[in-house]
């Protein structure tokens, strides 16, 4: 894929439904008494992976475009599949989807391609086998085999790493667990204030006023499960250190879900239209989950125009639109060009794109304690690295992030690495940079946006 400079981003456009969201809506409505209808489902390859894999377990689905209808098999109503799951390249259909069938009756094998069988998969192992789930893997890594028949006993599961696929697999298994387990993301404080160690059920907490209590404290990862298993009727107890619960008597009903497209898809254009003067884009319909807006606080911190309108809430969800005005020179924050801490798990898949963004920047960008960059879809800590030089930016690398100055970028072979988000953010840096710049292996992007170079092409000027 060829890809030249250009002046503008301008129009209205609406992106995919979101991937994170559209693999749990068609997961819980699987194993729901009913039949589900999801809407603006996800296009891309990951979550076309965990309907095949949802389909093998029996679960029959009928798919026109955006929309699916699912019927629901009910919490004991898989069946064992014929032949190894494929979960492609998508670590949410692997990592979630081992919650569930650790809870099953048949043994189930786990594969994927080159790349997800290189991630970790003892960040879900440890906790199931600690619910007394019985699993093989390739020393930690795909093939998995997890086995059935195992009596499930609930957990006080406190994560090591902060992570929404290792969270939402706990949450999962402990649907068919004895009793109630509870996850948190927060390692524990030794102060006195924290409610950690006298975890109690509030009694009949419904789960609305669960999400409105955590207003002033955004959970570190998505927190889409928790609101999910919410809809689907499964009484979700989050307490004020944020450790949430559900037990193993629960059930799911079935609840049409609309799933709102993609902020993380939407961070590309954020981005684009933003370095490039003259440019007016809106794109329409947006998930505006305050776990995954963390891209849009940093890209207005660092100087970006972005205006969100038309916010409500559709499916559990927040939802709104975006408009995004271009700019002569981004300032960048003069104050300081870090970010860190928190926030990074709250913007983990947009970092390739904020590196791009960095070099537009008058500050620069600094990102650390990324260190999970290194074990997604490809290490990207490497590869943004290496395709930025190869643009001629001036970056530093670090184990747990980069360094960027500000820099003029020059047209280049750029190395997709065979990550989509790798691929995409550096068509950005292609439509700011000098010269042509081709990317190696685009087709990628369909990964989780497979229309995201048409769109594009459609708003450039
Ligand atoms: C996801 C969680 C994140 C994210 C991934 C999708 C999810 O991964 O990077 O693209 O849908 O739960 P981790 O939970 O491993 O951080």
């Amino acid at each position: 894929m060829k890809i030249s400079p250009v002046k503008s981003l301008n129009g209205t456009i609406s992106l995919p439904g979101d991937k994170s969201i559209s693999h749990r809506a068609a997961m819980f409505a699987a194993i729901a008494d009913g039949t589900t209808t999801i809407t603006n489902f996800g296009s891309s390859a990951d979550c076309a992976s965990t309907l095949a894999c949802l389909a093998q377990l029996g679960v029959r689905s009928e798919r026109d475009g955006a929309t699916v209808i699912v019927h629901g098999a009910g919490k004991y109503g898989l069946k064992k599949p014929e032949s190894p799951l494929d979960c492609g390249n998508s670590g949410t259909t692997v990592r979630l989807i081992s919650g569930i069938l650790a809870g099953q009756k048949f043994d189930t094998t786990l594969v994927g391609d080159e790349s997800l069988s290189r991630r970790p998969m003892k960040r879900v192992v440890t906790p199931l086998e600690l619910m007394g789930a019985e699993i093989e893997s390739n020393d930690g890594k795909l093939p998995m085999t997890i086995r059935g028949s195992r009596a499930l006993n609930s957990i006080d599961y406190t994560m090591p790493v902060a992570s929404a696929q290792v969270k939402s697999c706990v949450l999962l298994a402990a649907l068919y667990a004895d009793g109630r387990t509870s996850v948190s993301e927060r390692v524990p404080d030794s102060s006195p204030d924290s409610k950690f160690h006298d975890f109690t059920i509030p009694k009949n907490a419904d789960f609305k006023s669960q999400v409105a209590n955590r207003k002033s404290k955004i959970p570190l990862t998505r927190d889409h499960t928790e609101r999910m298993l919410g809809w689907f009727g499964v009484n979700v107890v989050i307490d004020d250190s944020g450790r949430v619960s559900v037990s193993g008597d629960s059930r799911l009903t079935a609840r049409d879900f609309k799933v709102p497209s993609d902020v993380s898809s939407a961070a590309f254009f954020l981005v684009a239209a933003s370095c490039l003067p003259g440019s007016d884009l809106t794109i329409e319909n947006v998930g505006l989950n305050p776990t995954r807006t963390a891209v849009i606080d940093v890209l207005r911190r660092f100087g970006a125009k972005i205006e969100r309108f038309g916010e409500s809430e559709v499916s559990c969800e927040p939802v709104g639109s975006l408009r995004v005005l271009g700019s002569d020179a981004l300032p960048g924050d003069p104050g300081s060009n870090l970010v860190d801490g928190d926030i990074i798990a709250n913007l983990i898949d947009e970092i390739p794109i904020l590196a791009v963004f960095g070099t537009q920047l008058k500050s620069g960008i600094e990102i650390r304690g990324a260190a999970e960059l290194r074990v997604k879809e490809s290490d990207r800590i490497a590869s943004v690295v290496e395709n930025l030089r190869r643009m001629g930016a001036a970056v530093e690398e670090f184990e747990d992030g980069f360094r960027i100055g500000r820099s003029d970028l020059k047209g280049a072979v750029i190395d997709s690495f065979d990550d989509h988000r790798i691929a995409m953010a550096f068509a950005v840096a292609g439509l700011v940079a000098e010269g042509e710049t081709e990317i190696l292996g685009a087709e990628c992007a369909g990964v989780s946006f497979p229309e995201f170079f048409e769109t594009l092409a459609g708003v450039c000027r």
